[in-house]
C-alpha cells in the first residue's frame, strides 16, 4: 500500500486534562484551543463542572473555562474510563474542605488507586476506600507538606501530589524511579508557579493557588495518537506521510527513539514551542524494521505505545523484548497479556514472561480476531496491522477509539486514500 498526505492528530490527552483542571482552579476566564474532544477529557470536564467550574462545550477550536470556588458536589463524580481524571482529581480534592465520592466504569474500578491515596493520606486527606480502587470517598482539609519517593514511575501519582500541593498550599517533593511525563511540571512552570528540579526530584513550593491567573493556551497534538499513524506509514510499501502539530516532549517520544533503533527514521521539522511544550511536524517513510531490546528505563517514555510497538515488532526481522512492563497489566485493560494473546491470535509469536513482553518478527499476512477488551489503544494498534496487504484483522469492537482519538479510522483511511 502507498502512504501519503497530511494528517493532524487530535489534542494531547494528558495535556488536555491538566489545562482544564488548572483553568478551573485559576482566577477568571481562561481560553483553551486544540483540546482533545475524546471521552476521557469530557469526563474531566464533567467532574469539574459538578464541582462548580463553568466550562463551555468541549471542542477542538475554543473552550472557555470560568473558574469558581469548588463546592460539595450534589452527586458522585463519575470519571468514566479515565484514570487520569480519577487520580489527578483526587489530588485536587485533597486540598478542598468537603467530601466527594469518585467512581468510574468497570475498567476504571479495577485499576489501583492506593498508589495515590496512600501519599495523599500522608499529606492529611481522609480517604475511605473498600479495596484498592474506586468507588472511594475523599475528604480534603488542611494538608501538610510531603517528601515522597514514589515506588512507581507514574505521572498520575506525581501529578496528583503536585495538584494536592497546589490546592492545599503546601510544599511537595516527589522522586520517582524513572522520570515520567512532565506535563504538569511544564504547565506549572509556564504559569509561573514555583516549581523546579533539585537533585533529580521535583520540588513544588506553591505561593497560594488563589494566585493562578487565567490564561490562554493551545494544546499540541498527541504523540501517543500520532504513533498509530507513524506505525501505519512505516509498514507501508512506499510513499511519505506528513503528520502535523505533534508534541515532541522527550518524556513522551521514546516511541520515536525505539523506532530509530529498529531502522525507521522519523524526521522532525518545523520545531516550535506551544505553552511550554516542544511541538514539531513529523515526516514518516516506510522502513524495514529490526528487532530490539527496550530496557525498563525507557518504558515510561513510551508506556502507552507498547501495544503499537509490539505490533511493529511482529513485522520486524528478529526478536524484540520489552523489559519490566508489569504496569501494562493495570492500564485500561491487561495490556501485557492481551497484546501477547492478540498477536498470537493473528498468527504472530509473542509471550509475556514474568513482567517482560517478548515478540518474534515475521512476514506472514496477519489474520485473525482481536479482542480489544474495549481498550482504545489495543483497537488502534491492531487496526494498523489491518492496513497490510493480504491481512484480515477483525476487531471485537471499534467504538473505544472515542476515548482518545474519535476520528482515528477516518484519519487512517486518509493516509492510504
Ligand atoms: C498519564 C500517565 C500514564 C499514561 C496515561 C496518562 C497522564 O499513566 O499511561 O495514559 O496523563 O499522566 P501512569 O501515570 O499510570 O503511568
Amino acid at each position: 500500500m502507498k502512504v501519503g498526505g497530511i494528517v493532524r492528530p487530535p489534542g494531547d490527552k494528558s495535556i488536555s486534562h491538566r489545562v482544564l483542571m488548572v483553568a478551573a482552579l485559576a482566577r477568571g476566564k481562561s481560553e483553551l484551543s486544540g483540546l482533545l474532544t475524546g471521552d476521557d477529557v469530557k469526563s474531566s470536564a464533567r467532574v469539574l463542572r459538578q464541582l462548580g467550574a463553568v466550562i463551555s462545550a468541549i471542542n477542538d477550536k475554543r473552550v472557555a473555562v470560568h473558574a469558581s470556588r469548588f463546592s460539595h458536589p450534589a452527586s458522585r463524580l463519575h470519571c468514566g474510563n479515565s484514570g487520569t481524571t480519577a487520580r489527578l482529581m483526587l489530588g485536587i480534592l485533597a486540598g478542598q474542605r468537603f467530601a466527594a465520592t469518585l467512581t468510574g466504569d468497570a475498567s476504571l474500578r479495577r485499576r489501583p488507586m492506593r498508589r495515590v491515596t496512600e501519599p495523599l493520606r500522608q499529606m492529611g486527606a481522609e480517604i475511605a476506600e473498600r479495596g484498592d480502587g474506586l468507588p472511594l470517598t475523599i475528604r480534603g482539609g488542611r494538608l501538610r507538606g510531603l517528601t515522597y519517593q514514589s515506588p512507581v514511575a507514574s505521572a498520575q501519582v506525581k501529578s496528583a501530589l503536585l495538584f494536592a500541593a497546589l490546592t492545599g498550599d503546601v510544599p511537595v517533593t516527589v522522586r520517582e524511579p524513572y522520570r515520567s511525563r512532565d506535563h504538569t511540571e511544564r504547565l506549572f512552570a509556564h504559569l509561573g508557579l514555583g516549581i523546579h528540579e533539585r537533585d533529580g526530584a521535583i520540588v513544588f513550593e506553591p505561593s497560594s493557588h488563589s494566585n493562578i491567573r487565567s490564561f490562554q493556551l493551545s494544546v499540541p497534538g498527541d504523540p501517543s495518537s500520532a504513533a498509530f499513524l507513524v506505525a501505519a506509514a512505516v509498514l507501508a510499501a512506499e510513499g511519505e506521510l506528513l503528520i502535523e502539530n505533534v508534541g515532541v516532549n522527550p518524556t513522551r517520544t521514546g516511541f520515536l527513539v525505539v523506532l530509530e533503533r529498529m531502522g525507521a527514521h522519523v524526521e522532525r521539522v518545523n520545531l516550535r514551542d506551544e505553552g511550554g511544550e516542544p511541538v514539531a511536524d513529523l515526516v514518516v517513510r516506510p522502513a524495514q524494521l529490526n528487532g530490539t531490546e527496550v530496557p525498563a528505563a525507557e518504558i515510561p517514555t513510551l508506556v502507552d505505545e507498547v501495544p503499537v510497538l509490539a505490533v511493529l515488532a511482529s513485522r520486524a526481522r528478529g526478536a524484540t523484548v520489552f523489559r519490566e512492563v508489569g504496569e501494562l497489566r493495570v492500564k485500561e485493560s491487561n495490556r501485557l497479556e492481551l497484546v501477547a494473546a492478540n498477536l498470537r491470535a493473528i498468527g504472530a509469536r509473542a509471550e509475556a514472561r514474568g513482567n517482560d513482553l517478548h515478540v518474534e518478527g515475521g512476514d506472514q499476512p496477519p489474520r485473525g480476531r482481536v479482542e480489544t477488551a474495549s481498550d482504545h489503544r489495543l483497537a488502534m494498534a491492531f487496526a494498523v496491522l489491518g492496513t497490510l496487504p493480504g491481512s484480515d484483522v477483525k476487531l471485537s469492537e471499534k467504538k473505544s477509539v472515542a476515548i482518545s482519538y474519535p476520528s482515528f479510522f477516518r484519519d487512517l483511511r486518509k493516509c492510504f486514500a
